[in-house]
Parts: structure tokens; sequence; C-alpha cells
């Protein structure tokens, strides 16, 4: 998927960062020459997320995230790098040069016809003699078949090479269904069919493509579900189980359920924009995906503990998009689909009517604790509730909110609003404090935010990025010095980014995030620009550079060298034991 370097140096040159973020982020305050905004990676209420203009690099303090355009369009639109190019290419009306984009879009094309084929294989088996287990199971579970041509369920008979049979005669080769994740491999070599003897989901994306599927055993067993492995067209975290329905419901909100079958069985009972994620928690990429198509979520998970549990954390998840989240409170079913089994469609939507809002849910639970007819109570309550509706991002919301605890306290409402923009206030002093307190402190604050990055030896780490950081910015510093080798480095992450670097420098290539993005991860890529934001003085950049490569030689020495004493302790006890 290579493309061209200096078609992706142009690229970058002509989508400036501020312009593209500037469509998804509010940027205000301005610091020097970094605007700030509102993550929109995370959940937060006091912007922590920069974007410099004249580096056209992006930085989030909270989260860690960061990068080029490039990364920012791949994060934020949940796109494939060869498939940021493309969007960003499009809005700033530049063609793909052809060979890179041929190649790539060939190979997705592939393997989504090799889908959508393996697709229409398992639907029609449902008109054979072998498909007939797979129909009684349907009428069993009272899917009709008028729902199950909608969602083009199917069935993967009880074969290890039906499904490649029928595909190797429509001209595919064994090695591209096993990329697809429709066959594996088994130790001697063969192939042979994923999906065997299952009632069969396909995942279709909302521009309408089969991406994968989930298979369900007919009746019990283990696993009950088997889903595509990641592929190149397949990603489970970022996708949802019948969006491509939902999108297109009049419904002005989306059911969120855990279950495929709950969602068969919603859509079949008149609720048409109901979805699932794909054996997963709800993820934050597929809320970000949920925010496009609707303001309003109701989630309607399982009524066990595991799913009041989960229904927590999607709450969490969806709140930080400013979406308006509402819980269905199912008593009597342990799910949707039984829950409609059992009293009809029309309960069902008397349950969604009477779904509460989170806020009013939680501003509920506050009042509970306090007798609003106690002064003492009520100044309590007052503090409380100014608390929680000071935490939430939207003036206007908390102008409403703020009204609506004064009557209930029969208090002024100017009071209560003041309040809550003085806590807010205090929230948002508290959140700078800590990122001035972290700024600080160098040792302390250098952990990466990524968890996976987590650097093992933090004083090798500094000067680690201290390399990084000059020959970023200056690659001529190199000259005349022997650099250590990636294999130096203490931090993997840290190895990776500097041999993408290192390899660039002795060809007198140019140095830009957005050329380095096509061999770095996204986790690398908030790395770097991490690093590259930390202050550097190029005017003593020779002696600093000396500093950081002597530093992490001296490491790699003590390291070896206490290898070696281990191996020579070793050699000692041998000999002990064999003199002994
Ligand atoms: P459930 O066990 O609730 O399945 O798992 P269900 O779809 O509601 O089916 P019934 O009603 O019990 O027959 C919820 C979802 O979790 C994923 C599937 O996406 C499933 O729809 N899952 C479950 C898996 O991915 N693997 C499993 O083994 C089980
Ligand atoms: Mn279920």
């Amino acid at each position: 998927m290579a493309f061209p370097e200096n078609f992706i140096t142009e690229l970058a040159e002509r989508n400036d960062i501020v312009d593209v973020v500037s469509s998804y982020v509010r940027l205000g305050k301005k610091s020097g020459s970094n605007l700030f905004g509102l993550c929109p990676f995370h959940g937060e209420k006091t912007p922590s997320f920069s974007v410099s203009a004249d580096k056209q690099i992006y930085h989030c303090f909270g989260c860690g995230k960061g990068g080029g355009v490039i990364n920012f369009v791949m994060e934020i639109e949940n796109l494939s790098f060869p498939e940021a190019v493309e969007f960003l290419a499009k809005r700033a009306g530049m063609a793909i040069p052809e060979q890179a984009a041929d190649k790539d879009a060939k190979k997705r094309s592939r393997l989504l016809d090799a889908n959508r084929d393996a697709a229409r294989f398992f639907h029609e088996q449902l008109g054979t003699e072998a498909g007939k287990a797979a129909v009684e199971y349907m009428q069993r579970r009272r899917i009709s078949p008028k729902i199950a041509r909608n969602f083009g369920l199917g069935y993967a008979p009880d074969s290890w090479d039906s499904l490649i049979r029928a595909l190797r005669d429509k001209g595919y080769t064994d090695y591209e269904l096993l990329d697809a994740g429709l066959v594996k491999r088994g130790k001697n070599g063969g192939f042979y069919d994923m999906f065997r003897n299952r009632l069969m989901f396909p995942v279709i994306d909302v521009r309408g493509n089969v991406i994968g599927f989930s298979g369900r055993i007919l009746g019990e067993g283990e696993p009950k579900y088997l889903n595509t492995p990641e592929t190149l067209v397949f990603n489970k975290s970022r996708n949802l189980f019948a969006l491509n329905l939902a999108k297109k419901s009049k419904n002005g909100y989306i059911i969120l359920s855990e279950g495929n079958i709950d969602v068969v069985s919603l859509h079949q009972a008149g609720f048409d924009s109901a979805v699932a994620s794909l054996g997963t928690s709800l993820t934050p990429e597929q809320a970000r995906i949920i925010s496009r198509y609707t303001n309003e979520v109701i989630i309607a998970y399982d009524s066990d503990n595991a799913g009041v549990k989960a229904a927590q954390r999607a709450i969490s998840i969806l709140e930080k998009l400013d979406l308006k989240v509402k819980v269905l409170k199912m008593q009597d079913a342990k799910d949707p689909d039984e829950y409609i089994k059992l009293k009809g469609p029309d309960a069902f939507r008397n349950l969604i009517e009477a779904s509460e809002h989170q806020i009013d849910y939680r501003l509920g639970q506050i009042t509970a604790k306090y007798d609003l007819s106690s002064d003492e109570q009520k100044v309590e309550f007052l503090k409380e509730a100014s608390e929680l509706v000071a935490k939430f991002p939207g003036s206007v919301e908390r102008q409403v909110y703020a009204m609506r605890v004064a009557q209930m306290a029969s208090v002024d409402a100017r009071l209560v609003q003041d309040e809550v923009e003085r806590r807010r206030k205090k929230l948002y002093s508290q959140a700078r404090r800590t990122v001035n307190r972290e700024n600080a402190r160098p040792e302390q604050s250098i952990q990466p935010g990524e968890r996976r990055l987590r650097y093992e030896d933090p004083s090798s780490a500094m000067a680690e990025e201290g390399l990084i950081r000059l020959l970023y910015l200056d690659g001529a510093l190199a000259k005349g010095k022997e650099l250590p080798k990636p294999e130096d480095f203490s931090s993997q992450a840290l190895g990776h980014i500097y041999s993408a670097i290192a390899a660039r420098l002795g060809s007198g290539a140019s140095m830009s995030t957005a050329v380095l993005s096509e061999s770095l991860t996204n986790d690398e890529m908030g790395l770097l620009v991490s690093v590259l934001q930390k202050p550097e003085d190029l005017k003593n950049g020779e002696r600093s550079i000396r500093d950081y490569i002597e530093k992490i030689k001296q490491r790699n020495e003590l390291k070896s060298d206490s290898t070696d004493l281990r191996a020579l302790a070793n050699k000692l006890r041998e000999t002990k034991k064999y003199e002994g």
C-alpha cells in the first residue's frame, strides 16, 4: 500500500491540521502557537487536547493520543491508513497515484466479494435438505422467514469443506479465503471451513458490504458463537451488528442490546433501530460510530448482573460523547428477546417510554438521600447536586439542570447557576494543576498514557526520547556520531520509532509525521508526538545528543556486564558441582 512519499508530503501540506481538526473539535484557548479544545478521543470536561499549527501535530495530555493530520483522520473516522489518505486526498481535491490505490483496494474488494459470496452460499443452504436443521431452529426461536431474509441469515453446513469447495469454484484461492477469515488452516497445512453446523449472521457495514460473520450453534453447546477473526475488512470493535439496517430507522434513537438474537427479535417486533456490539462490551469506537447516526441511545442489555455492569460501562462511554442515554428496566425476562416473546411488542414499547434519562436517574438518586424540608439537608443536597451538574460538558445542559435543582429545593435559580459555575471553575483549575504538576516532574510523567507502551526503564527512556527528538528536529546532528542500535533501546516502542527515523537519516529523506505515519502504529505516533512536544534546546543540540547517546550506551554496557556476571556465576556453580 505504499504511496509515493512526495504525494504523502503534499497531502499533509494541503490539509492543514487546524482546519481538519476544527471540523470535529471546537478549538478555542490559545497558548503560544497551540490551540486547545476538548479531546474527541476520551471524555473530559476541561481541554487537554492541543493542536500545533506550526508543527502540524495534535496531542492530548489526557489520553496520550497524538499524531499528524493523517493519524487524526484515522482515529476519528475509524479508517485505515490508505483510507485516511483517500479521505484527505478527496478533501484537498488531489488524485491518488494509481498504483498505490489499486493494490490495496483490490485486495479489500476481493475479501468483500468472498464474504458476499459466502453469505449467499449460507443463505441458499436454508432451502436445501442440509439446511433443515437451521430452519427448524429458527422456527423454535420464532424467527420468521421474512426477517431471516432481511438479515441475510444462513446456515453453514455440517461439513469440513462445503464452503471452501463452493468458493473455489467461484475462483477464490484458499489463501484469499484464509485472509477473509472464512477458512482455517490445519496442522497438516490443509484448509477447512471455519463455520460448521451453525446459524449464520452476516455482519454488514454501513456501506452494505458483508465484512464478516457470527455463527450460532443450533441449540446448546460451546462455544455458543464463533465470530470472524480480525481481517483486513473486519474489526469487531469498530462495527455493530445490524447498524446497516438501524441507520435507516426513523426512530430517532438507537436501541443497544447484547445479543444477535435480541436484535433480530427486536427488528421483527418493529423496533428497527436495534443494534448489538459484536460479542465485546461496547467500545469507544462503536460509541463514536453510533453518535454519527443518533443523539439518543436506549440501552437494553440483559437483566442479569453481567448485563447491569455492562450497561454501566456503556453509559459512561456514551455520555462522554454527549449522547442522551436511557436505560431500559426489564423485569421478568432475561433479555429483550425473551421479554418480547413473553409480553409482546406493546409491552416493550411501554418500557422504552418509561426508560429513564440517565441524568434524571442520578439526580433522583441524590434527591432520595435528603429530606428537603430541612434547611440543613437542603444545603447538602444543593452542594451535591451542583457538583453533579458542574460536570456536564454542555452549558445549556448545565443551565437547564441547575434550574431543575433550584426548583426541587425551592431556591432562586440564579443561586444554583452561580454555584454550578463556581464549582466548574474549580474543577477546571484542579485539572490544570494536575497537568502542570506532571509537566514539572519529568521522571514521574514520562510514562506514556497508553499502558501498552509503558517504559521499563524510565531514566534510559528519557535519553531515548531525547535522541529521537533531536534526530527528528535536526537530522544533521547524526553526522559523525556512532548511533545506538534500535535494540539498544530499553523501550520497544521507542526503539521502533527510532528505527523508522534512523532509516530516513541516511537517505537524506524529509522528516515529518505524515511520512512516518506509514511505518508506525497509531499508538507509536501518539508517543512520538508527545516526545516531540517536550522542550528541547536545539542550540545545545551537539552536547545533548552526545549525552543521550552516552546514557543509552552506558545502560547497555551495564546490562551486558550483568549478563556476563550471571554467566560467570553459572559457570562457577557448574564447576563447583563437578568439584564438590
Ligand atoms: P448471548 O449469550 O446473550 O447470546 O451473547 P444471544 O445472541 O442473546 O443468544 P440467545 O438468545 O442466548 O440464544 C450475546 C452476544 O455475545 C456474543 C454474540 O455476539 C452474542 O450475540 N457472544 C456470545 C460471542 O461472541 N461468543 C459466545 O460464545 C457467546
Ligand atoms: Mn442474550
